[in-house]
């Protein structure tokens, strides 16, 4: 009787202190995964970034030939340092084109390329921005082969021509209009130093620091989503956080904004596809 009861006051503390330490690990992951959540992604992949396999995918899709045109865009596109000139070329964008007559973001000078030059129809391009599962995106796949080429190099956004200047202060003005269900501007949640939704850090994109943490990192794999995304995909969720209509895809307002942040991100090195949630 006593023996049996010694032996159950043994597996008692023992199943207790087991317990304890396995809930010692968990508050430990969860204070760890607080601090910074994007910062466990790093850990869990290393120097791995998945984003590769789409990089090796762009770089195929950019130096092919394609489209009704049959023409590579390693032949064809400017992305604004010269026809097929890629490395440095997305730390200067968005920038003002002669030809399209527009202040172009990576994406709407991509689609611009892949109408004029391959001769694809806009409408297709558009409705696959998004890559889903097995159906890929083109443009995501270019997108992470180009700004890769600019890995290190500073941005730089002089605002020379006049479109540019005026892109850019509507971009500003975009980010401190208040608007939708919630009256919300990006501002609302962007622009105070330390501020978090849940887990999510919120850089403050007002300030050359917070907007240079998130715009040099931007396209990125998401890990919850296993897709690349780029800026606009980035800007046009935040739409919906801030309960607007849906960002149109390549519009002057999402070149806009982009502007702006890229511009508060002025000087800051390009680490882009970068890793997050
Ligand atoms: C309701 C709050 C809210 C509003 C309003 C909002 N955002 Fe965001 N934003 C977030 C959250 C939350 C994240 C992080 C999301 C994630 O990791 O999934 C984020 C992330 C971002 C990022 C990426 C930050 C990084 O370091 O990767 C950018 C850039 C951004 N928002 C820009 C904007 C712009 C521009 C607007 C206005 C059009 C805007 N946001 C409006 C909540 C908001």
């Amino acid at each position: 009787m006593k023996a049996s009861a010694k032996k159950f006051g043994f597996w008692l503390a023992a199943a207790v202190t087991a317990a304890c330490s396995f809930t010692a690990t968990l508050v430990w992951a969860q204070s760890a995964a607080n601090q910074d959540p994007v910062a466990e992604y790093r850990a869990m992949f290393g120097d791995d970034n998945p984003a590769e396999l789409w990089l090796t995918r762009g770089k195929d899709l950019w130096t092919a030939p394609r489209g009704p045109k049959h023409v590579a865009l390693a032949n064809t596109c400017d992305l604004g340092m010269g026809v097929g000139v890629i490395a440095g070329a997305y730390a200067h964008l968005p920038r003002y084109f002669v030809d399209s007559g527009r202040v172009q973001d990576l994406e709407s000078r991509l689609l611009t390329c892949m109408v004029v030059q391959q001769g694809f129809k806009q409408a297709d391009l558009v409705a696959n921005r998004f890559g889903d599962g097995d159906r890929k995106s083109d443009l995501e796949a270019l997108a992470a082969y180009l700004v890769d080429a600019s890995r290190g190099v500073p941005i730089s956004l002089p605002l020379d021509h006049p479109q540019e200047k005026r892109a850019y202060a509507l971009g500003e003005a975009i980010f401190y209009y208040r608007a939708g269900t919630h009256d919300f501007s990006c501002a609302t949640c962007h622009s105070q130093p330390d501020k978090r939704i849940r887990l999510q850090r919120l850089p403050d994109l007002a300030t050359p620091e917070g907007a240079r943490e998130a715009y040099t990192t931007w396209p990125a794999y998401r890990v919850s989503q296993g897709e690349v995304r780029t800026m606009e995909w980035r800007l046009g969720d935040c739409f919906r956080q801030q309960r607007l209509p849906e960002m149109t895809y390549g519009s002057d307002a999402a070149i806009a904004l982009t502007m702006f942040l890229a511009k508060n991100a002025e000087g800051g090195e390009l680490a882009a596809p970068g890793l997050k949630r």
